[in-house]
């Protein structure tokens, strides 16, 4: 049964650029890339797109504090995010950013027309504003004291202590979190999207299947309330598209992202020769599906649509939403080594494990995901190495030292391949209605069939016994063919194992090979394809997450702000907490690059006959020639700490805000290794 050829352009949310990919993002991405892959091995047209989210002041101000541009920083991010997705086997067709020509072009063309049309509207607002750094403060860049409870140092939309929300104006003592200063409140035009316009569009869009139902339900308390106007503007300075015809005027985050959609497919269009206007054309019959987490729903299934609809585009097909990851039960953290980052996840495990784990634990709907690391653990051993590579591994040498490398003419027990090819359409379904779990289940329980049918018949008895020759050919040859189908069923979810099985089967798989047995086929050598997972493996990666963290809290302590002079002196201490410091005159003997590390230098510190080893962030400022032979100062007291990259056993002394502004001290000449600082 195949449907005539479906058209699909497929999303994952756009990760902001100024953080790393993280175990969090990459449930969504393995989600979309699984979904992808699925619709392309059953002969659609599938194409998905991401990119990062360029824009933003958080963007704006970490570009500061690292001493680069905005452009410089987005750029390099890009590139990082791009290659950790694809060594989780994450296949974009074109991964672009919002800084982008194509994406300045699509946000003026969807604004103009918005604005023809009358869906634009301007008023004068009062925010807070920040007199020293002369710019207006987002809600999460003011902290104060709570309105309600009084507590204090609160973020300036929410209480932690009380839960209260408010307004950053209501706070009691708010102060800027960029500079420290007092905001005042300044007046500014703003432009705003007239959503309520489009309640009723939007109401039966929801209804219409579009979105999980669980989740429309929610929305429609939004409904309910009366929609609200949308402020689309930011003041200068702000990193991202100046509005026509305002100038000083940005369009906010929010509007260029999700047009970030449509410019990076049409960069990927103008490059490949593909029809942008049959994926986003008014009249397009292309399906459109966005897939992102239910934070993120509102800007989805609101805003977006009735900016399409209002400019004259179509409106997504589907918005997918998930839930969050949680590890070990608990929200991801940082402290307890379980906010993982895809790299570091990178440096010690097989992707395909989390891939599999993954695809194991989701579904349809808005339900948190937890990762459990014992089930992690658990699930890749019994199920993909026990279960699934161990059919193909008890058969394969007995085809190769004794078959020739052939497998049979003829297939032993039909009706078991029979009942692993009539589980094809159930499976796919499970893919298509994105309850992956049920189609891992579906295929685990496949897998049971085949080993039990190996066990049953026991090739390594009957190979023995030289009358059942064939025997034992048709049943080894059977066991590589069931194992062949359950490779078809799983080629969606790992790639990487499926491409090893392939070259062993010496044919691709789409999805209709299932329907067909392998006979009289020659097969190559068979190469182990999974290693187990060790929980050592699984540990290293938690210790390397706890170090990634002292590593920028480090830093953090050494740069808090960009503006070094408005650094407020610290809490003050007794003379005898400084005597305990002790600070010695260092020869740097040696410097050199970490591999692996992006902010770190090691550096071999000469203290008059000792030599200590210190790991020092940086990299940003110097280059190891810049530093082999220099005098500087060290705290060498310091407990030794061990990072992920050795045993660091103190630290130099540098100032500056951060990136390439960073000083290491240099005493006066005339100091020798080993003197101490007095
Ligand atoms: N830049 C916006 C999206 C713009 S889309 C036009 C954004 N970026 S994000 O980096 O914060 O998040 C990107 C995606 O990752 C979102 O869909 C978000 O829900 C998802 N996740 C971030 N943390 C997550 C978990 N801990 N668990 C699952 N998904 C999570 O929002
Ligand atoms: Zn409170």
């Amino acid at each position: 049964m195949t449907d005539s050829q479906r058209k699909i352009l497929v999303t994952s949310a756009l990760p902001y650029a100024n953080g790393s990919i993280h175990l969090g993002h990459l449930l969504e991405h393995i989600q979309t890339d699984i979904w992808t892959r699925f619709q392309r091995m059953r002969g659609h047209q599938c194409y998905s797109v991401c990119a990062d989210d360029a824009h933003g002041t958080p963007v704006m101000l970490k570009a500061q504090e690292l001493g680069i541009t905005p452009e410089e920083m987005v750029a390099q991010t890009r590139a990082e995010h791009h290659q950790d997705l694809l060594e989780f086997g994450v296949s974009y067709d074109n991964y672009y950013v919002t800084h982008s020509e194509e994406n300045r072009e699509l946000c003026e063309l969807i604004y103009n027309r918005l604005d023809e049309a009358g869906y634009i509207v301007k008023r004068t607002i009062s925010q807070l504003f920040d007199p020293e750094k002369q710019m207006f403060l987002p809600d999460r860049f003011v902290q104060g004291t709570c309105p309600k409870c009084g507590a204090e140092d609160q973020n300036g939309d929410s209480c932690d202590v009380c839960s209260a929300t408010y307004s950053p104006v209501e706070m009691k003592n708010p102060r800027s979190v960029v500079s420290g200063a007092t905001p005042v409140l300044k007046d500014s035009e703003h432009y705003f999207f007239d959503l309520p316009q489009f309640s009723d569009m939007l109401q039966e869009w929801m209804n219409s299947g579009a979105i999980q139902t669980e989740m429309a339900n929610k929305l429609q308390e939004w409904f309910e309330d009366g929609l609200q106007q949308w402020d689309i503007s930011r003041d200068a300075p702000y990193f991202g598209f100046e509005i026509p015809g305002a100038p000083g005027k940005y369009f906010y985050v929010w509007v260029d992202a999700p047009v970030g959609y449509m410019a990076s497919f049409k960069n990927f269009c103008d490059n490949n020769d593909v029809s942008f206007d049959d994926y986003w054309g008014k009249d397009s019959t292309a399906e459109l599906y966005h897939f992102i987490g239910k934070d993120i729903t509102y800007f989805h299934s609101l805003f977006w649509p009735a900016m399409l609809e209002g400019a004259g585009f179509r409106k997504p097909t589907g918005v997918n939403v998930h839930g969050f990851i949680t590890v070990n039960g608990a929200k991801m953290s940082k402290s307890k080594g379980t906010f993982i980052k895809g790299r570091t996840y990178l440096e010690h495990l097989n992707p395909e494990y989390l891939r599999y784990y993954y695809a194991s634990k989701l579904n349809d709907s808005v339900t948190d995901i937890d990762l459990s690391f014992d089930d992690f653990v658990l699930k890749v051993n019994s199920d993909l190495v026990g279960k699934v590579v161990n059919i193909a591994s008890r058969c394969a040498s007995f085809i190769t030292k004794r078959f020739d490398g052939k497998l049979s003419a003829n297939v032993i027990e039909p009706e078991l391949v029979a009942e692993f090819q009539n589980a094809s359409e159930g499976i796919a379904q499970a893919f298509e209605k994105r309850q992956y779990n049920k189609a891992i289940r579906e295929i685990m329980a496949l897998a049971d069939k085949a080993n039990q049918f190996i066990d049953a018949n026991a090739p390594w008895v009957s190979i023995k016994d030289d009358s059942k020759q064939q025997f034992t050919h048709e049943v080894c040859s059977l066991g590589i063919n069931l194992f062949r189908i359950l490779s078809v069923y799983l080629k969606p979810v790992l790639p990487e194992l499926t491409k090893g099985a392939e070259e062993f089967f010496n044919d691709e798989l789409s999805w209709d090979s299932a329907q067909s047995v392998l006979s009289d086929h020659a097969i190559n050598k068979f190469k182990p394809l999974m290693q187990r997972v060790d929980m050592d493996k699984v540990n290293a990666v938690v210790e390397a997450s706890k170090e990634d963290l002292k590593i920028s809290n480090d830093k953090a302590a050494k740069d808090p702000d960009s503006e070094l002079a408005k650094d407020p002196i610290g809490e003050t201490i007794e003379f005898a907490d400084f005597a305990k410091v002790d600070l010695r005159v260092a020869l740097i003997a040696k410097a050199e690059h970490v591999e692996g590390a992006e902010k770190l230098l090691r550096l071999e510190l000469d203290l008059g006959g000792e030599t200590k080893q210190v790991f020092a962030g940086i990299k940003s400022a110097y280059a190891p020639e810049d530093l082999q032979g220099k005098l500087t100062l060290m705290v060498a007291n310091l407990a030794p700490r061990k990072m992920r990259f050795g045993i660091s056993e103190g630290m130099v002394l540098a100032a500056g805000p951060g990136g390439k502004d960073l000083w290491v001290m240099e005493p006066h000449t005339g100091a020798k290794p080993g003197m101490k600082v007095k």
